[in-house]
């Protein structure tokens, strides 16, 4: 269990309150990083929050043309700053109720609001960390106004090309008084972090603690090219057949044929033509179930993707458990994600292994990850934002390939079934059957 001052993932959150100030001129991917960072956060426990001043905005201003944000629009800056004050407070607020990382997404642009920003926050404790996007590459700026700015809510039914050219005008008010963090060298004393051209060049300047540095590091990582991840687990073994958990078996018969049919799966999904590296476990069913893929895939084997650690109840079935260790057995059931089995792993102590595999995914392109059920919810739970009291009681069936696309704002899903029939190991709250049948809300 995480202790008062521990999270459970190494990091001392009980004193700690951070603002990431996101700063940048609009279509800068601002939203896009918060949200990203937001749900790695509260992959990691953290408590996490992202407040958007444009929601606050638009409550007063739902759908403003171009001039709102002109600096002489005397009615425009009064209710811009109104929304950037509710936005403060709303977060100021949420500190107080145990908050640890704040994300202000907004522009930010100049270093008036800067100073503002940072003065609060200091007065009421928080600890400022500005995270500027800077882009001056226009395909890229043109893409992002036609992926998310043309039909975002502030241009709700409207044309697609006078919502872009509006959006431009917008960008031009701002581009008026933005100044790049630092430029005139007075905003030295702050903690902050510059990507240019999506992690090109990044200046880091002051960073003061371990979460702010293990933030910074998780934003150097990110990239936006497209590429996807593919998660498969073993074919099914001679353990699935008993329903025993752990060991370290070989594949069934059936388990063998999903290994065959596993490189047909890939063509169908990922094409010929795409390099793609494949990562299993250091378990035995994992390797085999890889073992026919194409051979120039490069192939790699991660400890930290071997199954959840079942300590003094590996080899058993969920019966024996029960039968061995009833409080045991019990407790996991009243909190699947926090309960450790003895001299074992919980999923939360999963989580924490599986960090490096996380920030190897956002540095990599296209990776197939051949892994375990709770290994896969991890990652799943991860790209998909599920709710951890959730994501250890999913249906994630066998001889199933699942193809995850990142998008600007939220992942996509497709599943691929290998139509190999094989057992079911999902296990419902209470149950001992050897083979239960999956509730819909397993899924
Ligand atoms: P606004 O100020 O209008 O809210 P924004 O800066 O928050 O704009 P986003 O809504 O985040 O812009 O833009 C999303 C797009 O930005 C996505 O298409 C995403 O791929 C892209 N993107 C993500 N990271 C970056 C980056 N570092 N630089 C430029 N674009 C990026
Ligand atoms: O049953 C297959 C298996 O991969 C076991 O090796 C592992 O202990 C178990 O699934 C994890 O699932 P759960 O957390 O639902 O017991």
């Amino acid at each position: 269990m995480p202790s008062k001052t521990n999270n459970g993932v190494g990091v001392q959150v009980e004193d700690t309150k951070i603002c990431v100030v996101m700063v940048g001129l609009p279509a800068r991917g601002k939203s896009y990083i918060a949200q990203i960072a937001q749900r790695y956060l509260q992959w990691l426990s953290i408590p996490a929050q992202t407040f958007n001043v444009g929601n606050y905005r638009r409550n007063d201003a739902p759908q403003p043309t171009a001039d709102f944000f002109d600096t002489n629009n005397a009615e425009g800056e009064r209710k811009r700053r109104a929304a950037a004050e509710a936005a403060v407070a709303d977060m100021l607020t949420w500190f107080r109720t145990g908050g640890v990382v704040a994300i202000l997404d907004a522009t930010n642009s100049t270093k008036e609001r800067r100073k503002w920003v940072n003065e609060i926050c200091v007065k009421n404790g928080v600890e400022v960390l500005f995270v500027e996007s800077k882009c001056d590459d226009q395909d890229i700026i043109m893409a992002n106004i036609r992926d998310v700015k043309a039909t975002s809510p502030d241009y709700r039914g409207q044309d697609p090309e006078a919502a872009a050219q509006d959006f431009l005008n917008r960008i031009s008010k701002y581009e008026k008084t933005y100044k790049t963090i630092d430029e005139d060298g007075d905003e030295d004393e702050y903690t902050y972090l510059k990507i240019m051209n999506i992690g090109k060049q990044v200046i880091i300047n002051r960073i003061q603690d371990y979460l702010q540095s293990r933030i910074v590091y998780y934003l150097m990582n990110l990239h936006i090219r497209p590429r996807s991840v593919w998660l498969s687990r073993h074919g099914e073994s001679m353990y699935n057949l008993d329903g025993r958990i752990g060991g370290d078996t070989m594949l069934s018969p059936r388990g063998e044929q999903y290994a065959r049919k596993l490189p047909e799966l890939v063509r169908e999904s990922v094409g010929d033509d795409r390099p793609l590296t494949v990562w299993t476990s250091t378990l035995k069913r994992t390797i085999s179930t890889a073992r026919f893929l194409p051979l120039h895939y490069n192939q790699l084997q991660w400890k930290a993707l071997d199954e959840l650690d079942s300590g003094v109840c590996d080899g058993l079935t969920y019966q024996e458990i029960k039968d061995r260790f009833p409080d045991d057995f019990a407790a996991r059931d009243e909190d699947k994600y926090n309960y450790r089995y003895r001299g074992g792993e919980s999923y939360r102590d999963v989580v924490i292994r599986l960090e490096p595999i996380i920030m190897e995914l956002e540095r990599s392109e296209d990776i197939l990850i051949v892994t375990h059920q709770a290994v896969l919810r991890c990652i799943y739970a991860y790209f998909m934002k599920k709710d951890q009291a959730k994501s250890p009681w999913m249906n994630v069936p066998l001889h199933t390939l699942i193809k995850l696309t990142p998008r600007a704002y939220g992942t996509e899903e497709i599943r691929y079934e290998a139509n190999i029939p094989a057992v079911s190991t999902w296990r419902g709250k209470g149950s001992t059957a050897k083979h239960d049948n999956p509730t819909p809300e397993s899924l």
